[in-house]
């Protein structure tokens, strides 16, 4: 299959190219410098020159596409008007240029932070979203565009928390889990099974338009096990839950609907795999 991906150069992008080139697709990546487009060559792409700001650039990369998937983001740092200017606005352009070139269908990696603050059970994919943050809140209103727009088949694959395949992600956010109780749960995601979840959408044959698929790992991670994988002791005061259900999502949609099995099933799993 043809598939154009935007965010070929980030933490997931690069790894769901890698393993769409693995089983034979061939990938398109959109990049903005020519230093990226070298960085998706050596990855066995083909890179297409364009940035989300500039709309002018996005149909004749998603020229031919039999697919788009769309993981390009600006989160890390990002003020609001940034966040909404690529999440949001960038997000808009690019279905805007998959319905011009006649694309059937785009992928939209959202988050499950979307969600907001815990509730009384897992989230489930027609809760109502209560973001709280610029970043989930402009993934969060460009779900909302995109699934509303005709002529587009658009499926929302909401990631936990994403990691392993030597990503530094769980370490880069060390600051973060030393501020957060031990006992606190967090839900993760291996990149092998955020490719597993695209790759399962890709060959959904269209039939469920719209469709908004939690994508998470079998068993939620204590921080105290985060940080200990990271190999710091939690601090032994800080140790109960915030709350039961914070940041969990429920996966029974996916599950039943593309067959999605966690090949990594917990952060253990990928200890023991050697596939931090
Ligand atoms: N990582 C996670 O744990 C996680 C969890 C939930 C959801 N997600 C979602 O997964 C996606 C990928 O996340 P990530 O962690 O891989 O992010 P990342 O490492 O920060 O990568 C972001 C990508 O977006 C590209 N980009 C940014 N602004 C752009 C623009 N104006 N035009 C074109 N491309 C642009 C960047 O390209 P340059 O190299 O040119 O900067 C880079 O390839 C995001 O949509 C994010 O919301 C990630």
């Amino acid at each position: 299959m043809r598939i154009v991906l935007t965010g070929a150069t980030g933490k997931v992008g690069s790894r769901v190219s890698r393993r769409l080139l693995g089983q034979g697709h061939s990938v398109v990546a959109l990049v903005r410098r020519d230093e990226a487009a070298q960085e998706v060559r050596r990855l066995g792409a083909e890179p297409a020159l364009g940035d989300l700001r500039q709309p002018e650039t996005l149909r004749s990369v998603v020229a031919r596409a039999e697919a788009v998937l769309h993981f390009a983001a600006f989160f890390r740092g990002a003020t609001e008007a940034e966040a909404r200017a690529v999440n949001l606005d960038g997000t808009v352009a690019l279905a805007r240029a998959c319905v011009a070139a006649g694309v059937p269908r785009l992928l939209f990696a959202s988050t499950t932070m979307v969600y907001g603050p815990p509730r009384e059970r897992p989230a489930r994919e027609d809760d109502p979203v209560a973001p709280t943050g610029v970043y989930p809140a402009s993934k969060a209103e460009a779900e909302h565009v995109l699934l509303a727009v005709p002529g587009l088949v658009v499926h929302v694959l909401r990631l936990a928390f994403v990691y392993g395949d030597g990503d530094s992600h769980l370490a880069e956010a060390l600051p973060f889990w030393r501020k957060m109780e031990a006992g606190e749960r967090i839900q993760l995601v291996h990149h092998a099974d955020v490719a597993q979840a695209f790759v399962r959408a890709l060959g959904e044959p269209g039939a469920r338009t719209g469709r908004i698929y939690n994508v998470a790992d079998d068993a939620p991670t204590t921080v105290g096990e985060i940080l200990q994988t990271l190999g710091e002791e939690p601090s032994p005061e800080a140790a109960a839950p915030a709350g039961a259900w914070g940041a969990i999502a429920d996966t029974t949609r996916i599950r039943a609907e593309l067959n999605f099995r966690p090949s990594i099933p917990t952060l253990w799993a990928a200890r023991e795999a050697g596939a931090l």
